[in-house]
């Protein structure tokens, strides 16, 4: 069985992951991939318990490292209980959010040292990383103009201001810039369908998949 494929979307608040998440399993169904769709922080039970930690209640309620320390902690229950099981059985995993969140949000928005996050990084999930990441790239104030008409309790990281959510994008840019191989930036202001349209170009190209298209 050959192992599958691990995709994570990454973006600042209201670029339209989750979105785009949906449509790409949507795709890949129809050519008849197994896909597990899953998001961060979260996937797991446990990493869901850790998720109401982060993304509700006072802003100050974590100092920025632990606050990394917390993510990492989600992220290595969510590999080894969803992630690692379903690439091992062959399946497509599509995470919404994955590393590179805590490199833009606690490292370049929150100031939390790169080479501390390496560390962490290392010591909790050694080299575990995407094959690819789409970075959907949007403003900060349209982004977050966006996410206040959907988010109700989980607006923890909405509520920090907005010199921090223009550093993360700043950040999430640099990220793709270091990594060209594996991260692609998607323009985030244009039409859902067409930015669907440019990540089944990108996922055909790069993992030899003629026949994918985006559906509606
Ligand atoms: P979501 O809104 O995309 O579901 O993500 C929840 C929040 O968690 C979002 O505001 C970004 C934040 N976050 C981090 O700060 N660091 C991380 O490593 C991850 C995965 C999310």
């Amino acid at each position: 069985m050959v192992d599958g494929i691990f995709i994570s979307f990454e973006g600042g608040e209201g670029a339209g992951k989750t979105t785009q998440v949906k449509l790409l399993k949507k795709s890949l169904m129809a050519i008849g991939i197994n896909v597990v769709d899953t998001r961060e922080p979260g996937g797991s039970s446990e990493a869901e318990m850790v998720r109401e930690l982060l993304v509700s209640g006072p802003l100050e309620r974590w100092d920025p490292f632990s606050e990394a320390m917390l993510h990492f902690v989600a992220r290595r229950s969510h590999i080894n209980t969803l992630i690692k099981p379903a690439l091992d059985r062959g399946d497509w995993v599509i995470c919404d959010r994955f590393s590179d969140s805590t490199i833009a949000y606690q490292g370049f928005g929150q100031g939390v040292a790169h080479e501390k996050l390496e560390i962490l990084r290392e010591l909790s999930i050694e080299k575990f990383a995407p094959d690819m990441t789409f970075i959907l790239d949007i403003p900060a104030e349209t982004g977050l103009k966006r996410a206040a008409l959907r988010k109700g309790a989980e607006s923890r990281y909405e509520k920090m201001d907005i010199g921090m959510h223009q550093r993360l994008r700043e950040g999430f840019l640099t990220i793709a810039k270091n990594d060209p191989k594996r991260i692609k930036i998607i323009d985030a202001t244009q039409t859902i369908q067409s930015i669907a349209e440019k990540i089944c170009k990108e996922i055909s190209f790069n993992f030899n998949l003629p026949k994918l298209s985006s559906l509606p």
